[in-house]
């Protein structure tokens, strides 16, 4: 009997085209990151009423978020001197947000998420990220980034180290991650 899986090409035939693929995906996007702006609460109220987005994360709302509610929450991180909120574009699209908050003795906290699905496992957050550690190094002369992970979001973390975030603890399930940017290389 011939199995069905001969009537599939190898996985080595088609592993080659599909990382050509992967990187002309990944190569041909240009990323980039800005301030927010008030207007983008009418994108990112929909990410936030997404409960898949928040899955894996300790931010998921517990009830629906109105636009007001999302308006009055852009006014109050944009006025906050405390934090730096961008918003992340690909191409100029909209299509996701990071943050650096709770900035202080050159220090600060990271956050990241992609509101906007179909740029998912394109090496959207990796760019975001390294542009975001590297405004945070040039631009605010921070030393040390910290970010707190759920240890089982393997794709959170597998970013955070490809990038340098070493695990510093585990405290309630949590895992904390930093990176020194002064050892990142330059960009
Ligand atoms: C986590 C999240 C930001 C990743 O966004 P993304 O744009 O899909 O991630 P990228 O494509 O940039 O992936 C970058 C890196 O993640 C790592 N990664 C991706 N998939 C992985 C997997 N399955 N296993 C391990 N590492 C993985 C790799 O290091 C990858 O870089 P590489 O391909 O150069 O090796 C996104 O899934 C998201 O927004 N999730 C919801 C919100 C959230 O969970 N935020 C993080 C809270 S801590």
């Amino acid at each position: 009997m011939v199995s069905r899986w001969t009537l599939f090409p190898s996985l080595s035939t088609i592993a080659t085209p599909i990382k050509t693929w992967i990187s002309y995906l990944k190569l041909s996007s240009k990323v980039s990151i800005r301030l927010l702006v008030e207007s983008d609460a009418h994108t990112s109220v929909k990410w936030r009423n997404d409960p898949s987005i928040w899955l894996l994360t300790g931010s998921a709302p517990t009830r629906l978020i109105t636009l007001d509610d999302e308006l009055a929450w852009i006014r109050t991180v944009i006025a906050d001197q405390s934090g730096r909120r961008f918003a992340i574009e690909v191409d100029h699209q909209y299509v996701g947000n990071t943050y650096l908050t709770n900035i202080h003795d050159a220090r600060a906290e990271f956050h990241i998420f992609i509101g906007d699905k179909s740029v998912l496992g394109r090496g959207v957050a990796k760019e975001a990220t390294r542009l975001v550690l590297n405004f945070a190094r040039t631009d605010l002369a921070l030393e040390m980034i910290e970010l707190s992970v759920n240890p089982s979001h393997v794709v959170a973390v597998g970013l955070y180290r490809s990038l340098g975030f070493v695990p510093t603890s585990t405290v309630d399930g949590v895992l904390a991650m930093a990176v020194d940017v002064r050892k990142l290389p330059d960009q």
